[in-house]
């Protein structure tokens, strides 16, 4: 079969791929899927805009994103895991799992707040520092967000020496530089469609010893609503890959085997429409829910720090008597606080975790079930 691209050597002899421009297919093959995604992900969209509380994009749905892309690679961290590791608690069965997730989160709100100012491939890298700078293993920590020094494979049972090899480290600078170039560009061509082969693109250069999955899939959502096809970035795939990663892997491949990107852009987009239908339930459930709240508490006096803390709760729904005074700046005390957490157990909006202490967490289950899986989904 004609392969895409073509193979190098490296220093040692493997044969390392060096992908060739993806091309774009015709729109009348892509077309359903495409379709599909926009408008799926641009109901999402709207519904961010209209949402009555701020950021839920970034410090609920990211998060999310966050979960099912590490769990797509093995890691084992719930949503309801993160929120308490990323509380004052910083507790975790798994406390290098939560790390990483958490990580990906962080780096999130990070490309987010810095908006346009950083290039793709600086995007890249820095999500990889944010990824691994803090890794146990110190010869993993040295790696962090930089390019890779060692070639890197993947198991193929067609390839010489039955592994694939990604890009090798002498051409991926170069590599790199054309897929930024690619990305950034803009034409008359639709930008999910750039996105998707731009994607395809930075999982074979592989331009990162680890973490090439977790960090390709972050950049979509980030390239997309800066390409202005979207006013938020919530164009996530991790779920549906998480879902189905077999789909997603064994698309990518084909893609590379027959030069044809058709099939590849039609799974990309189904698996952003994928997530973001999903995604689309949970905000208006959400919105239900913060509703519900503002109905309990209409005969709160409106000053009360209550009215402050609920949408605040919203997007922190797990949290410590020290993170609800964190967020409060100093205006309230401990003693009023504990007051107004008190009043809202009653009310039925928190619960009081069982361990006691300073940083007992408490919970709004309502919110955190909406992101968690269900049996019933
Ligand atoms: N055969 C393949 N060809 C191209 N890309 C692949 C292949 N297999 C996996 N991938 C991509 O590589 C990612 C895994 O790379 P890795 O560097 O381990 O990232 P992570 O640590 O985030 O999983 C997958 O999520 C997928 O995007
Ligand atoms: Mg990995």
């Amino acid at each position: 079969m004609q392969g895409f691209g073509r193979f190098e050597p490296d220093a040692r002899g493997r044969l390392c791929y060096l992908p060739a421009v993806p091309s774009f297919p015709r729109l009348d093959e892509v077309w359903s899927p495409l379709e599909r995604a926009m408008t799926e992900v641009g109901a999402f969209d709207r519904a961010l805009a209209a949402f009555p509380v701020p950021d839920v994009a970034g410090k609920l749905f990211a998060r999310l994103d966050a979960v099912h892309s590490s769990g797509a690679e093995g890691a084992t961290t719930t949503f309801t895991d993160l929120l308490e590791y990323q509380s004052a608690r910083n507790r975790a069965k798994d406390p290098e799992d939560a790390r990483e997730v958490a990580a990906t989160a962080e780096a999130f709100d990070e490309l987010s707040e810095r908006g346009d100012s950083v290039t793709y491939g600086a995007a890249a890298c820095l999500i990889h520092r944010r990824l691994f700078e803090r890794a146990k293993d110190p010869m993993v920590a040295a790696t962090a967000g930089k390019l890779k020094l060692y070639p890197n494979g993947t198991y193929d049972p067609e390839a010489p020496g039955a592994t694939f090899f990604y890009t090798a480290p002498a051409s991926t600078a170069q590599a790199l530089a054309d897929w930024e170039a690619f990305t950034a560009e803009a034409d008359a061509r639709p930008e999910w469609v750039r996105q998707a082969l731009s994607h395809w693109w930075f999982e074979h250069i592989h331009p990162v010893p680890d973490g090439n999955g977790r960090v390709g899939r972050l950049l979509v959502p980030l390239a997309l609503r800066r390409k202005g096809a979207l006013r938020h970035a919530c164009a996530f795939l991790g779920e549906a890959v998480h879902m189905n990663k077999t789909l997603y892997v064994d698309a990518l491949k084909d893609a590379r085997r027959t030069g044809e990107f058709s099939a590849w852009t039609r799974v990309f987009c189904s698996m952003a429409a994928q997530s973001a239908a999903a995604n689309l339930e949970r905000l208006q459930k959400l919105g239900q829910v913060h509703a519900r709240w503002q109905a309990a508490t209409k005969a709160v006096r409106a000053h009360s720090v209550i009215h402050r803390l609920l949408p605040w709760i919203i997007t922190k729904p797990a949290f410590t008597v020290r993170d609800a005074l964190a967020q409060a700046g100093g205006a309230v005390t401990f003693q009023a606080m504990n007051t107004a957490i008190k009043r809202l157990i009653d009310l039925g909006i928190v619960t009081r975790g069982d361990d006691g202490g300073r940083d007992r967490l408490f919970s709004a289950s309502e919110v955190i079930r909406l992101f968690e899986p269900t049996d019933d989904a």
